[in-house]
């Protein structure tokens, strides 16, 4: 573990929501991807929820214009809370006390241009300061798997036991890999690895493994003079994994196979996939959603 990027408690997560979702058009066209329902709530709330349970105290948020509803819905909605209160809804207006996050528990900046998801991450610099800080792409959505926390509690052990920076992977099939950022592995301890070697969208056939870059991160301030400088890598935009490969040559990266699964949200048949997935997990939900799944599976 290098001194300087020992472990320091994470307390701030960033959310990049500036993208503009053009995977999943027509729904954002007015309605950021980020807002799309996965069951009962949107997709954000998902991961702040995950980064909740990691133990975060403050949610910094990357906005873009036409995302403004994204700052409404962590906030107070007093019309509404008032008349949860005199119709008696006492259950619903606790439901939503509870998610609210404390006073001065967020901040939200710009991002002026789409530019890419390292700019995204540029952007909540001041924000963050001199601290190491957890990354959470939410449109990558996550449940656990046999052990009861979720991925970025997962990272933040990893962080506790390795200090500098932790990337949360997970397995694909080896012909999908061109598509996303890969990580080739070092040293093996189990669940975590160090991370020896770092690609955005190798070309085909030519990726280190199938373990990829899964969107749960954390990540040390240095990541910021970094990305900082600008530097277009894969699709002409300011990638975050080119900002980490440049941090891995003074810092360590671990890796984390972590114990669950994640959707993404951000694409048709995943955002169709984790509204399945997530209403199985959902006792009060998932009875009642069962029976009409029956009815329209059967039919295939
Ligand atoms: P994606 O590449 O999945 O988002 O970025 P996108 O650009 O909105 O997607 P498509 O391809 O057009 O459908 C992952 C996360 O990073 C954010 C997105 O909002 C998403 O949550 N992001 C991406 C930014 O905040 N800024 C960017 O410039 C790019």
């Amino acid at each position: 573990m290098s001194k300087s990027t020992a472990s320091r408690p994470i307390r701030k997560a960033v959310f990049p929501v500036a993208g503009l979702g053009t995977r999943v058009l027509p729904a954002t066209k007015s309605v950021p991807k980020e807002m799309l329902t996965v069951v009962d709530r949107p997709v954000l709330q998902h991961a702040v929820e995950e980064a909740r349970e990691a133990g975060i105290e403050h949610f910094v948020f990357v906005t873009g214009r036409n995302k403004a509803v994204i700052e409404d819905h962590f906030d107070m909605a007093y019309e509404l809370e008032d008349t949860l209160k005199r119709r008696g809804k006492t259950k619903e207006l606790e439901a939503l006390m509870a998610d609210l996050p404390a006073a001065g528990a967020t901040s939200f900046t710009r991002q002026q241009a789409p530019l890419g998801l390292g700019h995204a991450i540029w952007c909540a610099r001041d924000i963050i300061g001199d601290e190491p800080f957890a990354v959470l792409l939410p449109d990558m959505i996550t449940l656990p798997g046999k052990t009861a926390t979720r991925c970025l509690q997962q990272c933040v052990d990893a962080h506790a036991r390795h200090g500098g920076n932790i990337i949360a992977v997970e397995e694909c099939a080896p012909d999908d890999a061109h598509m996303y950022g890969i990580v080739s592995v070092g040293k093996d301890y189990g669940p975590t690895f160090e991370i020896n070697g770092m690609i955005e969208k190798p070309a085909k056939g030519t990726a280190p493994s199938n373990l990829i870059i899964s969107g749960r991160y954390v990540l040390q301030p240095e990541i910021f003079a970094i990305l900082e400088k600008g530097e277009k890598g894969a699709g002409g935009e300011i990638q975050l994994t080119d900002g980490m490969i440049a941090l891995a040559k003074t810092q360590p990266f671990h890796g984390v196979r972590f114990d669950g699964k994640t959707y993404d949200t951000g694409s048709k048949v995943g955002f169709l996939a984790a509204n399945v997935a997530f209403a199985m997990s959902r006792p009060d939900i998932w009875p009642g959603f069962r029976a009409e799944l029956r009815k329209i599976v059967g039919k295939i």
